[in-house]
């Protein structure tokens, strides 16, 4: 596996890429991350991701001690070493540190994972969903944090169904979003999404989906998708950075089309986005 790590900086082949025990990451799940792709050293919505990765930091008053300028950089290096589709993840942790409070000035690590981007075949299969009361999957839906036991067993659970993906509904069953990923039904041709108020983290491709979509004509609404419509929608699919739109073939035992003509153009026209973007 063709890995290449950024550490603080500093690159070296996945092989050979440490950080410390005393982590707060590794300790605690004290940290942020973002995932996004790049094609040939391109970063793929790089400012989106960027943003984010801030305003994760911000909620958990995680200081980042880099400017995004040299943040990009660093990626850019990593995706050109990987080349190609790559995937890219980026840590940023509240440094190292024993005890449970934070340090009065911690020193962030940050650490760059590049590999190749490899489609799992479920994605190209259309993926089964299990669905699992999960209202909360971590302590702030709307940070992207590395701490996530919650849907770490949610997915186990799933994979144990014999499922790809959770799809987790609150206890007023209603729709949230897939373990990793946003989820969207068509009822009568419109696409239908969870709203932001929603405990779901705000998804780039979910932003982008809904861009496409408008510019396609296809109507969107975000608004609460109770569990029991499922059994009347017409198509469902679910979005993430790495997977794009992934068509849903099954939910709860009921089959959906694979992929629906809704699902189809919209994955044709983001696929084109992705294609276009620089
Ligand atoms: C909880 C959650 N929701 C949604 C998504 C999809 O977000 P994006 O489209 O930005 O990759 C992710 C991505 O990992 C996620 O972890």
């Amino acid at each position: 596996m063709d890995r290449w790590v950024s550490i603080n900086g500093r690159v070296v082949p996945g092989a050979e890429a440490r950080i410390s025990v005393f982590d707060r990451g590794f300790l605690f799940g004290d940290a942020i991350y973002e995932v996004l792709t790049a094609q040939d050293g391109r970063l793929i919505f790089w400012e989106d991701h960027a943003a984010r990765l801030f305003a994760s930091a911000a909620r958990l008053a995680l200081p980042i001690d880099v400017r995004p300028a040299d943040l990009r950089a660093e990626t850019e290096t990593v995706a050109a070493r990987v080349g190609g589709a790559a995937s890219l993840r980026l840590v940023v942790t509240r440094g190292e540190g024993l005890r449970l409070a934070p340090r009065d000035a911690p020193r962030c690590n940050r650490v760059i994972i590049g590999q190749p981007l490899v489609r799992d075949p479920a994605v190209e299969a259309g993926y089964v969903l299990h669905v699992v009361r999960l209202a909360q999957a971590s302590m702030d839906a709307k940070a992207k944090t590395a701490n996530k036991l919650p849907v770490v067993l949610a997915i186990a659970e799933a994979m144990r169904a014999g499922a790809d993906e959770v799809l987790r509904v609150d206890d007023a069953d209603r729709i949230l979003e897939g373990g990793t990923s946003t989820f969207f039904a068509v009822f009568g041709g419109a696409v239908h999404t969870p709203p932001l108020d929603a405990d779901i983290l705000e998804g780039i491709t979910r932003r982008k989906v809904l861009q496409v979509a408008e510019r396609l004509g296809v109507a969107t609404r975000e608004a609460p998708i109770p569990h029991a419509a499922l059994a009347r929608a017409d198509e469902a699919f679910v979005t993430s950075s790495t997977r794009g739109v992934v068509a849903v073939r099954r939910i709860d035992g009921r089959a959906y089309p694979n992929p629906g003509p809704v699902t189809a153009r919209l994955r044709a026209a983001y696929d084109a986005l992705v294609a276009s973007t620089r």
